[in-house]
């Protein structure tokens, strides 16, 4: 299967960093055929221009997609599964993501009558994030993440969903080194079987 993965997190010296190598690693373990789109070291472009905005918002509807999204868009078509990676920002994915979403999620694309994206056959968001999965159930938090990402933004674009959460690696926890052989184990096993 060819799987496009859209990663965004600021620095590799980080443990999204490694959650991606691992997981890249169990899909080659198996044969996957891997495209990343790495947004931070792209420089990608996060801001909608005002000619986009006209675009999306159906002012005018006969203006072009950038080069940029559309090379975005073309990965999309290309591939069989699409992955995110990420950072828990503000109980979201950090705005690099969102504006990717802004952007290439475009008007007859990803939706609108006759659009040409076609379901893919999985969509999977894997997450890094600070705070404990007890923190994000207790607060709703979970629920809001999960809906956001696989009921909103993936939605019918792809078959099948799933979100998994690494939790607890905020540097305050004493047992974050110690999650992170079980969190990558996971990453490079959700690969492997992917
Ligand atoms: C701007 C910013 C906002 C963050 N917001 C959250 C948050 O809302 N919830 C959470 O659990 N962690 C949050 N974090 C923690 C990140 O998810 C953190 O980067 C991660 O736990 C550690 O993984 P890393 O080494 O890959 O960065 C935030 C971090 C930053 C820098």
């Amino acid at each position: 299967m060819r799987v496009f993965i859209v990663y965004a997190h600021p620095s590799e010296n980080s443990f999204t960093h490694h959650v991606k190598d691992s997981f890249i690693t169990g899909l080659e373990y198996s044969g996957h055929n891997v495209v990343v789109s790495d947004l931070y070291r792209m420089h990608f472009q996060t801001d909608m221009s005002e000619s986009e905005y006209l675009r999306e918002a159906m002012y005018r509807k006969d203006l072009p997609l950038p080069p940029d999204v559309q090379a975005e868009q073309k990965k999309i078509i290309e591939s069989d599964a699409i992955t995110f990676i990420y950072p828990v920002f503000w109980s979201d994915a950090p705005a690099k993501l969102v504006g990717w979403f802004d952007r290439v999620w475009t008007f007859g694309f990803a939706y609108g009558k006759d659009r040409i994206m076609t379901p893919l056959y999985k969509g999977l968001v894997l997450c890094v994030a600070g705070n404990t999965m007890q923190y994000f159930k207790e607060t709703g938090l979970l629920d809001s993440m999960q809906r956001v990402m696989l009921e909103d933004r993936l939605f019918d674009r792809v078959k099948t969903k799933e979100m998994i959460i690494f939790d607890a690696t905020s540097r305050e926890y004493p047992d974050r080194e110690s999650n992170w052989e079980r969190h990558l184990q996971r990453a490079f096993d959700t690969g492997r079987n992917f």
